[in-house]
């Protein structure tokens, strides 16, 4: 595998791939995990070369986020892409990727998709994610570029932006990876206590018990979203958000609804953690 570092060398090493390779993309920001690798190893099986970048990206943190401190660990990751048969590896600094700086730079909006769920509570955060994307797809031209359905938000807005911006990539959800107990690895759980840790499978369970009363046909879809926030609250976690959703519009659902997820977003100690579940089969 090659690590390249600036916008030329990634120039050059994509200049170099045969016309005739499917190229999948998988951006990431690193401290990888199990999640990260099964969205690589779905890339492996779908395309002929497998490019991963790895950015801790500024446009997409906020204020008081964890920008600074968030895990960089380049060697660790480099070893694990390659042990998963990645080609590529793009990892720049951030004056690689915004050397006007970060304030003027162009953004890329979504507007109707960024304003609710996490959007709502970290302003500007979607506006990041689309504008780095979009570079990376400029950049890397894939023709399949995946994503984890943890992140569902995510996923959604960058496939409404593929689309709107006419960009020729596919954009493949992956499911989430769990661990046993059936919280979504994630690269913030490192920020967990042990003793946060041992609470933190929560969040999954509550959605679980949101979506099996909904499927027993409770149609209270506020109560049931204000009852699980107050499940969590009850062990420590500061709820942002519960939310029954159309997974593919991200409006609120009703019964009439036919692929409802339940969204749910929580402070656990140093951590925000997110998850989200099918309701509809
Ligand atoms: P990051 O949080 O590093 O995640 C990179 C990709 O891994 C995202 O598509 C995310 O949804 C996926 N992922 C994370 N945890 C997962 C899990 N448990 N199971 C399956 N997939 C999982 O998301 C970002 O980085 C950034 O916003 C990025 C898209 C790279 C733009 O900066």
């Amino acid at each position: 595998m090659d690590l390249v570092r600036t916008k030329e060398e990634l120039r050059v090493a994509r200049a170099a791939i045969e016309s005739s390779a499917l190229v999948g993309l998988v951006p990431t920001m690193g401290n990888l995990h199990a999640g990260h690798l099964e969205l690589v190893d779905r890339a492996r099986s779908q395309c002929t070369k497998v490019i991963a970048t790895i950015f801790v990206n500024p446009l997409q943190f906020g204020s008081g986020e964890d920008f600074s401190t968030y895990p960089r660990m380049l060697e660790q990751d480099s070893d694990l892409l390659m042990g998963r048969g990645a080609d590529l590896l793009f990892a720049p600094s951030v004056e690689e990727m915004y050397p006007r700086g970060r304030i003027d730079h162009t953004n890329v909006t979504t507007a109707h998709l960024t304003s609710m769920l996490c959007g709502a509570s970290r302003p500007g955060h979607f506006d990041g994610v689309a504008t780095v994307v979009s570079k990376l797809f400029n950049l890397i031209r894939p023709h399949v570029a995946l994503f984890g359905e943890k992140d569902w938000q995510q996923m959604t807005l960058i496939r409404a932006m593929a689309s709107d911006l006419d960009f020729p990539i596919e954009v493949v959800a992956v499911p989430t990876v769990r661990e046993r107990s059936g919280l979504a690895l994630s690269s913030r759980n490192s920020y967990l206590s042990d003793q946060e840790r041992e609470k933190a499978p929560l969040l999954y369970s509550t959605l679980v018990g949101v979506k099996e009363k909904v499927l027993q046909g409770d149609s209270r879809y506020g109560f049931l979203e204000q009852e699980a926030c107050a499940i969590l609250a009850k062990s420590g976690f500061v709820p942002d958000y519960v939310s029954i959703r159309e997974g593919s519009t991200l409006k609120n659902a009703n019964t009439g609804s036919t692929d409802r997820r339940v969204f749910g977003a929580a402070h656990l100690g140093k951590a925000r953690l997110i998850d989200n579940i099918a309701i509809d089969a």
